[in-house]
């Protein structure tokens, strides 16, 4: 299952229709990087590169050329190379470009110099985005002055240049059919790696035989890691970015694990806290039922119409009142938020947009004003509590509880879907599951109970009617 050849077409239609004629857009692929001597890094496409070519080889530049008869998509690429092919792998080639990517044309990489120049030639607006990738700012600049040499002989060089990420941004923000299933498909696995984890738990083992259990999951799927997976048991669940996952697991703790799967490109992003031995102590349950509460709070936030920071004001407000509640801190909930006392023990935000890349691109404000929620935009909610041993004026029995539990949520025409609803987060469910029994029992029974007691609730309201009739 791909996005299809026709998608990335229509999506580089719409940016040269912003665009305009008079204009060229520029857009290197991503470097690789070295590890070490003759070793690199698995190569991952520019988001920006992939959203609009699908390309997924280094060594290539895109360019777009809007209102140019017959041929307004132009590839760069590496060619076919039958020795570099054995020795690296296979590559589209110049052929493969065309017909397999959509490019109207498409050149050797190596004649970027001679080609450019010339595309840039009588455009009035170059749209490329400095500062990412400073050799090629360089070889922009070059192939720029070499058209400004050339003045005398009428070369007219491009006077204005755009940063052409923030259009693509927009772009990438709102999600399409495709891309959305695409993001199903990446939440899917990560849920099956949680609830594999959650089963093979045990304490004594180590947080990378945990975190192995997700990597297993996911290259299985031909998927990989969306980030560097965090696995923290204990103390290590409050540390944020926490991965260095080699400590052992002890009964007792609990263990927070962040990880999600990209699928083609595209993140899912889960968190999930559950207890090492598979039982909650009646301190972690409390801070957990908490977080758990603030969560399904800021998610009833999220609906087209509210702004980006309601889920965040949702999830801070309920978490103060707990805390209050529980003792952590003291005072009238409506100060304590407004003095930012909650930071003490959640100290980020409630969310980030999620996409191509897992802290996806898109503004959060526009002119200064939190941006409102849109169908097709996706983003995370995520609230946590963090309460390290040795805070000060908090009694010991909350010491080393670090609960997080994050969802991706799509806005949708009339509230929101959480694309991992189907995973575990209530107490019992994960208990039920951790302990070997079919978790999906205890949410249908809870399911049933609840309708029951509407009914019951109904049936009671209908009684009380008759009785207030018969009275008149
Ligand atoms: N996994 C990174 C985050 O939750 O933002
Ligand atoms: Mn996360
Ligand atoms: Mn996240």
């Amino acid at each position: 299952m791909n996005i299809p050849a026709s998608e990335f077409a229509r999506r580089r239609r719409q940016l040269m229709r912003i665009m305009g004629t008079d204009s060229i857009a520029i857009m290197p692929a991503a470097m690789p990087s070295p590890r070490n001597r003759d070793v690199e890094y698995p190569f991952r496409q520019d988001s920006d590169f992939l959203y609009l070519t699908g390309f997924s080889e280094p060594e290539a530049v895109m360019v777009l050329v809007p209102g140019r008869r017959n041929c307004q998509y132009i590839l760069f690429c590496r060619e076919r190379d039958p020795v570099m092919e054995t020795w690296h792998g296979r590559r589209a080639g110049l052929e493969g470009a065309m017909e397999l990517y959509g490019a109207d044309d498409a050149f050797p990489i190596g004649d970027i110099d001679d080609i450019l120049p010339g595309l840039l030639e009588d455009r009035e607006r170059v749209y490329y985005t400095m500062g990412r990738d400073l050799e090629f700012d360089n070889h922009l600049m070059g192939w720029v002055n070499q058209i400004r040499s050339h003045a005398r002989s009428g070369s007219h060089p491009p006077h204005e240049f755009i940063t052409l990420e923030y259009l693509v941004h927009e772009m990438r923000l709102f999600k399409s059919r495709a891309e959305i299933k695409m993001m199903r498909e990446a939440a899917r696995v990560a849920m099956q790696a949680h609830r594999r984890a959650m089963e093979k738990c045990r304490p004594g083992k180590y947080e990378y035989e945990i975190e192995a259990e997700y990597l297993y999951e996911f290259r299985r799927h031909n998927m990989e890691p969306a980030y560097p997976s965090i696995v923290g048991g204990g103390e290590n669940a409050c540390i944020l970015h926490y991965t260095e996952n080699t400590e052992p697991l002890n009964d007792g703790d609990l263990l927070l694990i962040d990880a999600g799967a990209e699928s083609q490109g595209y993140a899912s992003d889960i968190t999930r806290t559950f207890p090492v031995n598979g039982r909650y102590s009646p301190a972690q349950k409390a801070i957990y039922e908490l977080v758990l509460k603030a969560q399904k709070a800021a998610i009833s936030k999220v609906r087209p119409g509210n702004h980006w920071n309601d889920p965040h004001i949702a999830a801070v407000r309920t978490l103060t009142r707990g805390m209050v509640e529980l003792g952590l801190l003291k005072g009238r909930p409506a100060d304590l938020v407004k003095k930012e006392e909650y930071r003490k023990f959640y100290m980020h935000r409630t969310g980030h947009w999620l996409g191509l890349d897992v802290h996806d691109v898109g503004d959060y404000k526009i002119d200064d004003q939190w941006r409102l929620l849109e169908p097709g935009m996706v983003l995370t909610v995520e609230p946590g509590l963090y309460i390290p041993a040795g805070s000060r004026g908090v009694s010991r029995k909350w010491w080393d509880i670090g609960v997080r539990i994050e969802d991706d949520v799509l806005v949708t025409q009339t509230g929101c879907e959480v694309l991992t609803a189907d995973l575990v987060k209530e107490v019992d469910e994960i208990e039920a599951l951790m302990a070997g029994q079919d978790a999906s029992l205890v949410r249908a029974v809870k399911k049933k109970a609840a309708r029951k007691k509407v009914t019951r609730a109904g049936k009671k309201k209908a009684v009380k009617k008759k009785q207030v009739r018969k009275r008149a």
